[in-house]
């Protein structure tokens, strides 16, 4: 079994209020991109994983892997004991803040609920995706869609048109927790009193009409100056892009990736070589979105 799974970017990622249980509450715009990780299932007596391709040597392969954890999870609802060799062919950067770890284990759940044969629905998926990880659902879903709560609770939001993206990949990665704890950190410098996250309706209207410049003028990460705090040399790539014409730029999710809008595929062809050519990004990659979730090839 081979799923093919996307990486996400949040065009709108507003963070509420610190919680009592350690999340915020969160409204979330993920939007799917076209930059894949694959997971294979195939039979085996135990739970294993194997990851293969650029990013490997940087994921774990123990107990603390997304994809296992969620093959486990997926055998426990289903009340079995089960085996699976999972392979993950990565291509979403590691600890990137495009939520590569949720898209494993999505890719996970789909392969082993096929492979085992257990049939299980999208919504049960779904649940048990919601307790691996906030993400992961949308992971499982793709396309773009609003999250609220810890952004597991998704409604989907159609989209007008495919917008083109240029993703600048920085060495290292940003540990999605101490992101937010940052943010909490800046926050209560601050002093000032956080609102409840609401959702931004011309972001919406762009997202719908496929209008890129509106959007690209809406784009919006609370997460975004903690992310700047922990990597200072972030301000000057996001800088770099927008003087290349990009129609917005913003820090992926938790970071360290950075996310550019383009005009037009050919558009985000030329600004991911001016990135990498005047050294303002070391990797970029251009990428369209929404794409699809979770999907068996
Ligand atoms: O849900 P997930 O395990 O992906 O979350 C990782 C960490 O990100 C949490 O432990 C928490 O520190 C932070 N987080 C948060 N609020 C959210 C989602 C994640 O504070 N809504």
């Amino acid at each position: 079994m081979t799923v093919r799974v996307p990486a996400k970017v949040n065009v709108q990622l507003s963070v509420g209020p610190l919680r009592e249980d350690g999340y915020h509450d969160l409204v979330n715009v993920f939007h799917a991109v076209s930059i894949f990780d694959e997971v294979v299932a195939k039979e085996s007596e135990s739970i294993t994983v194997a990851v293969n391709g650029k990013w490997s040597d940087q994921v774990p392969t123990d107990e603390s892997n997304l994809a296992m954890r969620a093959a486990r999870a997926l055998a426990k609802h289903a009340g079995r004991t089960y085996g699976a060799d999972l392979i993950i062919q990565k291509d979403i950067p590691v600890a990137g803040g495009m939520a590569g770890g949720s898209a494993d284990a999505a890719g996970a759940l789909v392969a082993c609920n096929e492979l085992w044969g257990l049939g299980l629905p999208f919504e049960d998926l779904m649940e048990i995706a919601g307790d691996l990880g906030s993400d992961v659902p949308f992971s499982l879903l793709g396309g773009t869609a609003v999250g609220t709560g810890r952004g597991e609770q998704l409604s989907e939001v159609p989209t007008g048109g495919t917008f083109h993206w240029v993703f600048a990949l920085a060495e290292g990665g940003l540990s999605t927790p101490s992101v937010y704890a940052e943010c909490d950190r800046l926050r209560a410098a601050e002093g000032a009193e956080v609102p409840w996250p609401q959702l931004n309706d011309s972001l919406m209207e762009a997202l719908g009409t496929g209008d890129a410049y509106s959007l690209g003028a809406h784009l919006s990460n609370d997460l975004q100056s903690a992310a700047l705090s922990l990597r200072p040399e972030l301000a000057p790539t996001l800088d770099a892009g927008r003087q290349h014409g990009a129609l917005g730029a913003i820090v992926s999710g938790s970071g360290p990736t950075c996310a550019f809008l383009a005009i037009d595929a050919l558009h985000a062809r030329d600004l991911a070589l001016s990135l990498t050519t005047t050294g303002a990004a070391h990797t970029a990659v251009a990428a369209h979105g929404p794409v699809q979730g979770a999907t068996l090839v």
